[in-house]
């Protein structure tokens, strides 16, 4: 099971590192001292560790939090963290109920070795569901990123997982695409839920999210982007995480973003990427591009599948070598749907509306295992959808 802890620092660049020595064990979510959504976080993340960095200036506030969030929970687990560990900071840590001391300058695998052992140690919390995170971004605006996630989401909850709870995160630019191709009109945006942190929960989410009619729900970014400004990075992170914890399955569609940190923020926690890319050259071009500066900010762009989209096999730039060019691994083609799509957009209605047997939806279902529910197709022998989705997805898990 992957797990999930929260680290409470105000230094963002303190929770990077510990962040970063977290990775191959689990999930990370950034807290501010104090906050009252920690308690909250706790148990809906299903935590079983919570960092809290101790320093000269804070010990004592420090101090307190680890008392009362451990009057809250008693078999909580708390790690002190600071830059350096000197002895006082260790005492004071302890004498607050905390288990363990990490000390961030440590080699990583030290302390990848040292939450190791405190995770072995921690009484075992029940399991909770643990929700996947894809992600799809596009080479440029145009190449049919929204579109495919649109189409992903919609297979997903009408298909794999019909009375599991599916996001369509709507963070795509142009905005609010998806919301359009769906006819779904979006009251609620990302930033009024980013905002709402504090009281998420399931009634929230059933009643401010918009849901399509399929049951899948939809978050777009507001109508005015410059919205995103007014929220806080860090609150904004949380709730992307606090997602996979209310979600089977969240698809963002992430095609022109531009939001630097939390795109590599989604990207992080995401357990698939695929890149949507046509077979012309500024589409290839553009998805270097994004490519080259994923890599500057060292994310493993290998993590990164390769979609062809509007695929023709006509086009004279084989899907495999633009997959060599940008050197990530090649996915699958998306085929090229035009009359199609036109009639989509113009009746307002999903492919899987107008023609449910179309070829770009037998692609999509391929990449979600081309699994059918047992009431559409009753065929024997069949996995249960979530362990074939999860096998579908290993290859491309971290
Ligand atoms: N496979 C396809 N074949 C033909 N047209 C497509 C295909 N996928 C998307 N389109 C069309 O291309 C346009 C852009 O698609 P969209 O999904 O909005 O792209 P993006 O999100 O990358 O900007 C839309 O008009 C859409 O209907
Ligand atoms: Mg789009």
């Amino acid at each position: 099971m992957e797990h999930r802890f929260i680290v409470v620092s105000e230094q963002e660049s303190h929770f990077a590192q510990l962040n970063e020595a977290l990775q191959s064990i689990g999930v990370a979510v950034w807290l501010h001292w104090n906050t009252d959504v920690l308690s909250q976080l706790v148990g809906s993340l299903g935590t079983n560790i919570v960092f809290v960095e101790f320093s000269d200036q804070n010990s004592q506030k420090a101090a307190e939090l680890t008392s009362s969030l451990l009057a809250v929970y008693p078999r909580l687990w708390i790690v002190g963290f600071a830059p350096r560990a000197e002895n006082a900071l260790i005492i004071e840590a302890m004498r607050s109920g905390a288990r363990d001391f990490v000390e961030l300058q440590a080699p990583r695998e030290a302390i990848r070795r040292s939450v190791q052992h405190v995770l072995e140690q921690s009484p075992t919390r029940p399991a909770k569901s643990t929700g996947e995170m894809i992600t799809l971004l596009g080479a440029r605006p145009g190449v049919g990123t929204t579109t495919a996630a649109v189409h992903l989401a919609l297979l997903l909850k009408q298909e794999v997982m019909p009375s599991e709870p599916v996001l369509l995160l709507d963070f795509g630019y142009p905005s609010g695409d998806a919301a359009l191709y769906l006819d779904t009109k979006v009251g609620f945006n990302f930033c009024d839920a980013v905002r709402s942190l504090r009281r998420f929960d399931h009634a929230l989410l059933n009643t401010a999210f918009a849901h399509h009619k399929s049951g899948l729900a939809i978050l777009s970014l507001p109508q005015n982007l410059a919205d995103l400004r007014d929220i806080s990075p860090a609150d904004a992170m949380t709730l992307l995480s606090l997602f996979k914890s209310y979600f089977k399955v969240v698809v963002v569609d992430l095609g022109g973003f531009a939001g630097v940190d939390l795109l590599m923020y989604a990207l992080g926690i995401s357990e698939r990427i695929l890149m949507v890319s046509e077979q012309t050259l500024p589409s290839v071009f553009s998805a270097r591009q994004l490519l080259h500066n994923l890599r500057e900010r060292e994310f493993e762009t290998e993590r990164i599948g390769l979609l062809t989209g509007k695929y023709d096999a006509r086009i004279d730039m084989a899907p495999l070598q633009i997959a060599q060019n940008l050197q990530i691994p090649w996915v699958d083609n998306l085929p090229q749907r035009t009359d199609k799509m036109i009639a989509c957009a113009n009746q307002g209605k999903s492919l899987s509306e107008v023609a449910p047997k179309d070829p770009y939806l037998e692609v999509l279902r391929g990449l979600l295992g081309n699994y059918r529910h047992p009431a559409a197709s009753p065929a024997a022998g069949v996995p249960h959808p979530a362990s074939l989705f999860r096998r579908l997805l290993t290859p491309l898990l971290k």
